[in-house]
């Protein structure tokens, strides 16, 4: 298996055709077919193949700067996290988390941040489950236009603390959409 980092303006159309393939099957009846991000792209991926160079698993990742109670946080965010069916079990993804996190060493990045409904997976890695009261970016994704702004409690948040920087309750603004 190999891991490679790639910067979403570097994926050309036939790794694109294998990425639709991966996320519209991990996320079945769900994903746009037309399109290799749901709201908005990421920065860069974490992209897993196999020794036939067989694309397994991807991750997206957005970095951003969001407002904490009135601090300023960097954040990388984790999105669209996804193996492909017959490879789960595996640890594939843990393998993949476990990327982002040496990713972060030594970078400027405060926290990791995604949101789950199941957590399990999150918390055997690390993430805490955190309730924050959210402001976002709306975006319809069907039209990919704004719809406006979004602000209600989420508790399907998760974070981990990369930086000395401890997470509190309270206000989080995403400074732009909601992944
Ligand atoms: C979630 C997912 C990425 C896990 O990939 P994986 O390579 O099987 O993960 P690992 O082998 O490292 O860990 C597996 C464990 O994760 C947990 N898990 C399983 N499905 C999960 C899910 N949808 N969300 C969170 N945790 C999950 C289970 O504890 C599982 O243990 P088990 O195999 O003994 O049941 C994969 O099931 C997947 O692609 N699902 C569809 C897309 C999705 O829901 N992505 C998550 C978006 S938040």
């Amino acid at each position: 298996m190999k891991i490679k980092k790639i910067i979403e303006c570097d994926i050309d159309n036939e790794l694109t055709e294998n990425i639709q393939e991966l996320l519209t099957e991990c996320f079945k009846d769900i994903y746009p077919n037309n399109r290799i991000y749901f709201k908005q792209v990421p920065h860069f991926r974490f992209l897993v193949f196999n020794e036939e160079k067989h694309l397994l698993a991807q991750v997206g990742l957005d970095y951003r700067v969001m407002n904490l109670n009135g601090k300023l946080i960097k954040v990388l965010g984790i999105i669209d996290l996804c193996v492909s069916r017959e490879y789960r079990s595996k640890g594939i993804a843990s393998l993949l988390l476990l990327e982002i996190d040496k990713y972060c060493v030594k970078k400027d990045i405060d926290f990791l941040l995604l949101f789950a409904d199941n957590k399990t997976l999150y918390l055997n890695n690390g993430y805490k489950s955190v309730k924050n009261k959210c402001k976002w970016l709306k975006i319809d994704d069907r039209n990919q236009t704004i719809l406006g702004i979004g602000y209600e409690e989420r508790s399907d948040l998760m974070v981990k603390n990369i930086s000395t920087n401890e997470w509190t309750e309270g206000d989080l603004d995403f400074l732009g959409y909601l992944y």
